[in-house]
């Protein structure tokens, strides 16, 4: 049997280029190793979106995303978490499974409070959904980055505690797949991040795309100098050209008489390769709203199956119904 990997997202907008290249294209190549469970965590987002036609079109914004940068949903289960409620039912389950101490310890709670804010009791719970999330699917393997570690921890902590108190193999306990993700730098050099605003969406048009990738900092070495290939135009490089590319782009730097003008050209030049089909698929996806309703209902249906099956036997070992 194929092992399964489950991914979940927040619904918060058309991601960066950070988001792409550091975890969005990486999740997709795991699903040629892995049966892949890919959801939209649209309640997780209640904890703190109060605007819902914001958070409505947020789900729509990450499906046709990931559909767009190639997720297959024949081969792969893309659906909305809010479509299979008993991921509910699991959660108070695994809730009674949890000591409040360990909760209270959560990061994601304890920065809230740290910050001087009142948390609604959703932050508080928030990992215990997430756990259902999981152990609703037989998630074997769940890819994340460093800040889900402590998330994952806690879900393989109530799993367990079901299996000790009703039997090895109630539920499956999932592990961690921490991915190494690449450093993906922003204009600044540093990290593309939301909060830094150093970087882009994915899918700008192609000439503000163009636009985007020029306001790279670079060496300011003269014209003719020889450059040596490094900084954040050869690291975004590396990570968008075949190896031949690369070895003739540092040549052409090593060479002298090429600037780091040209460089952002060659820089964009792969970057848009990559992405302008991306784009048009998205634009046409996007903007076919009950065609995604459709595509990721398909999704539930069949995710449905699978929570059903878990919950009767999770019922039925706890001691629930008949
Ligand atoms: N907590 C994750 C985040 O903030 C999103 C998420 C919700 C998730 N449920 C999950 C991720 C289950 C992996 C598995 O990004």
């Amino acid at each position: 049997m194929q092992k399964t990997s489950l991914t979940g997202v927040k619904p918060t907008g058309v991601p960066h280029l950070g988001n792409y290249l550091g975890a969005i294209r990486p999740a997709l190549r795991l699903t040629e190793q892995y049966e892949g469970l890919y959801f939209i965590a649209d309640y997780h987002a209640v904890t703190t979106e109060r605007d819902s036609k914001l958070l409505r079109a947020q789900v729509y914004d990450v499906a046709a995303t990931w559909l767009a940068c190639g997720l297959d949903p024949k081969t792969t289960l893309l659906y909305r978490q809010s479509d299979v409620v008993e991921v509910f039912e699991l959660a108070w389950v695994l809730s009674c499974m949890v000591a409040t101490g360990q909760l209270e310890r959560g990061h994601a709670y304890k920065a809230s409070l740290d910050a001087g804010e009142a948390p609604n009791a959703g932050v508080f719970y928030y990992p215990v959904l997430m756990a259902a999330d999981i152990v609703l699917y037989d998630a074997h393997v769940v890819p994340i980055g460093a800040d889900q570690k402590q998330h994952l921890e806690l879900a393989r902590d109530m799993a367990s505690r079901v299996n000790h108190h009703y039997g090895e193999g109630t539920v499956v306990v999932p592990e961690a797949l921490i991915t190494e993700a690449p450093l993906v730098p922003g204009f600044d050099g540093q990290k593309m991040s939301k909060s830094r605003n150093n970087g882009f969406s994915i899918f700008l048009p192609e000439k503000d795309l163009r636009k985007q990738v020029m306001k790279f900092v670079t060496g300011s070495e003269s014209l003719e100098e020889p450059k040596e290939a490094k900084g954040a135009v050869w690291e975004l490089y590396k990570l968008v050209a075949s190896e031949a590319e690369q070895a003739e782009l540092a040549a052409k730097l090593a060479a002298g008489n090429y600037g780091w003008g040209h460089a952002k050209q060659d820089l964009f030049e792969a970057l848009n390769r990559e992405l302008g089909p991306m784009r048009e698929r998205y634009t046409a996806i996007r903007a076919d709203e009950p065609g995604l309703d459709r595509t990721l209902e398909e999704g539930a249906e069949k995710a449905r199956v699978i929570a059903k099956r878990t919950m009767q036997r999770v019922r039925s070992a706890i001691g629930i119904g008949r």
